[in-house]
């Protein structure tokens, strides 16, 4: 379960909400746990997670160690205050900052360089639904961002499956429509990787996920875990959904 501040939240709000998240998620089992503040709350949510077996992941990174690539920050930067993991290619990334397929595999793999656990993610736009290309869209995200991995790379991935019309809409997927998808990328997971890598591989749904909505889309088989935005912000709300 893992939740995804977006740009919300200083540092202060940050150790405010862990101080409220953490007793309400401290008997939490067989669950992984993972927030994802802005760079500016790494620290302070690192500190607050010490041994609390919650994970922290940034929202971003840039390929490569270091360099003269002003506001960017690497994996390797990342890996040092001790984040775990990182989202790759947030729809909001693809649409405002131009992020396309080969940049994901650029990223996956400093990811992956620094021990970062990728969470990266895919979804088709309210139009390409409408116009019955959603496979097709899925399709070509995974082509493009995640069959160029080697199976080894592609074994420690996480994948999203975000609809964009379902995010921060209010409009959840029904369990139904995450479903098929999900069943989609699995699929699409066996034909490359293999079936193992099918059945072990995580995918998470994310889209407008609520306490009151995610014990049924978590009872699908193909639903292995929620990226929760909104609901994500309030300790009380991100507890109810992790403890589904
Ligand atoms: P909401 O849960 O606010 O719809 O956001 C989903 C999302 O984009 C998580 O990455």
């Amino acid at each position: 379960m893992a939740g995804n501040w977006k740009m919300y939240k200083t540092p202060a709000d940050t150790h405010a909400f862990f101080e409220a998240f953490k007793p309400l998620v401290a008997d939490a089992k067989n669950v992984d746990i993972v927030l994802c503040p802005p760079f500016a709350d790494l620290h302070a949510a690192i500190t607050e997670t010490a041994n609390s077996g919650i994970a922290v992941g940034a929202q971003n990174l840039y390929w490569g160690k270091e360099g003269a690539v002003t506001g960017e920050v690497s994996g390797h930067m990342l890996q040092a205050i001790g984040c775990q993991y990182v989202i790759i290619a947030h729809s909001e990334r693809r649409q405002y900052f131009g992020e396309s397929e080969p940049d994901v595999v650029r990223k996956i793999e400093a990811a992956l360089e620094y021990g970062l656990t990728p969470i990266v993610c895919v979804g088709e736009r309210l139009e390409e639904r409408e116009e019955g290309r959603t496979e097709e869209v899925l399709a070509t995200m995974f082509d493009g961002g995640l069959a160029p991995l080697a199976a080894e790379q592609f074994a420690k991935v996480v994948i999203a499956y975000e609809p964009v019309w379902a995010i921060g809409t209010g409009k959840t997927a029904t369990p139904e429509i995450a479903e098929a998808a999900h069943r989609f990328i699995r699929g699409k997971v066996a034909e490359k990787f293999g079936a193992d890598a099918a059945a072990a591989v995580r995918i998470l749904y994310g889209g407008s996920v609520k306490p009151d909505n995610v014990t049924k889309l978590m009872s699908e088989e193909d639903i292995d875990g929620a990226l929760v935005g909104g609901a994500s912000l309030d300790p009380k709300s991100f507890a109810a959904i992790v403890n589904f």
